[in-house]
């Protein structure tokens, strides 16, 4: 029986984690462990900084408890490079042993999950709660954080339909999600948004351009375009370049394509005023949905309870609607699958 653990955020913060802390405090208390806080994900297993309350810090439930509804991360997070070389995991795994830390908590996304397995490679037991706005884990139906960045650009994204509708004219939206069109896509989905836009499909400018066009002549000016973040990654370079060509502007400066970008071209091709906005950071931000709650609170629940049954290199997550394990290694295995079916409704309809 484990008598102490650790628990870490790591990678992009995402709502839900301080709730996913707060429930594993709460387990830990109740199985009797003690629970060392890991600061700035693998960073602190390195104690680099001068104090080591910076780098891994008893943590009080009292205080886990005030924050735990909280956005962000209270632990903070942070990608850490050096924990790709095995001379600086060797060194993370002795500070592990001198704290008595005998598993980890990981909340983080799958770069963390790697890390997990080089830890449990090395004897340390790990569990990882799926903690990243962007749904890109395939073995799971949600990750954490995922339906609070969809909430937040719904709310977003009414308000700029809203004044999209007022002066009828559309509105060209970007979203996260650098290689996972997920956010995109519900977001587009939930909102009547007529056009999503995806790393995961290969689009042109030259289509989107036709099908504003058509509604605008159809009676809708007003449409709106979701745009991931990485759908860049998938647009067909010809028709940028003509149209660069067309201005004279360079047609090899990557750094013209963006959302602005994208409106510019649809305000030429299509006589209408496209306004673009990059809603960003704040759908990491938000508070904790019920459902990223709910989730958070189950997978830190069930990661103690891994732990103090000795099972490690395991990976939480949900499918058909409950949480569940399985092996880390088997679960970065799985394929994603893109939801082709909603986003054909979206584009077409
Ligand atoms: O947390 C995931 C994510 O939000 C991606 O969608 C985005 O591309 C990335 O993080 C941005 O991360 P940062 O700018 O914090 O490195």
């Amino acid at each position: 029986m484990m008598r102490r653990i650790g628990v870490l955020t790591s990678g992009g913060d995402a709502p839900g984690m301080n709730y996913a802390v707060m429930s594993v405090a709460k387990a830990a208390r109740y199985y009797g462990m003690s629970l060392i806080g890991i600061k700035r994900g693998y960073n602190g297993t390195l104690c680099r900084s001068h104090n080591i309350a910076d780098d891994m810090v008893e943590l009080d439930l009292d205080t886990i408890l005030d924050i735990a509804d909280q956005p962000g991360t209270y632990l903070r997070t942070a990608r850490c490079l050096d924990f790709l070389k095995p001379e600086m995991r060797a060194h993370a795994v002795n500070n592990i042993h001198e704290m008595g830390v005998e598993g980890i908590v990981v909340i983080g996304g799958d770069g963390s999950y790697h890390g997990a397995m080089e830890l449990c490679a090395l004897g340390i037991p790990c569990v990882g709660i799926p903690g990243t706005i962007d749904n890109d884990l395939a073995y799971t139906e949600n990750t954490l954080g995922f339906d609070t960045a969809v909430n937040s650009c719904v709310e977003d994204i009414r308000a700029i339909r809203a004044t999209s509708r007022s002066h009828d004219r559309p509105g060209v939206v970007e979203v996260m999600g650098r290689h996972c069109g997920d956010i995109a896509l519900r977001a587009a989905a939930s909102t009547g948004a007529e056009i999503c836009l995806v790393p995961e499909v290969p689009w042109s400018i030259q289509e989107v351009a036709d099908r504003l066009c058509r509604l605008i002549d159809g009676g809708n000016p007003r449409a709106t375009v979701v745009v991931a973040e990485g759908a860049w990654d998938s647009m067909q370079p010809t028709d940028w370049q003509h149209y660069l060509m067309e201005q004279g502007a360079r047609a090899h400066d990557d750094s013209a394509i963006s959302t602005e970008y994208l409106a510019k071209v649809l305000k030429y091709k299509c006589k209408a005023e496209a306004r673009p906005t990059v809603l960003g950071y704040t759908q990491r931000g938000r508070q904790p949905s019920a459902y990223d709650s709910w989730f958070a609170f189950e997978a830190g629940n069930l990661a103690v309870n891994l732990l103090r049954n000795g099972i490690g290199n395991q990976v939480i997550g949900i499918k058909d609607g409950r949480v569940y394990y399985m092996p880390i290694q088997m679960a970065l295995q799985q394929k994603r699958e893109f939801n082709l079916s909603l986003y054909n409704m979206i584009n077409s309809l």
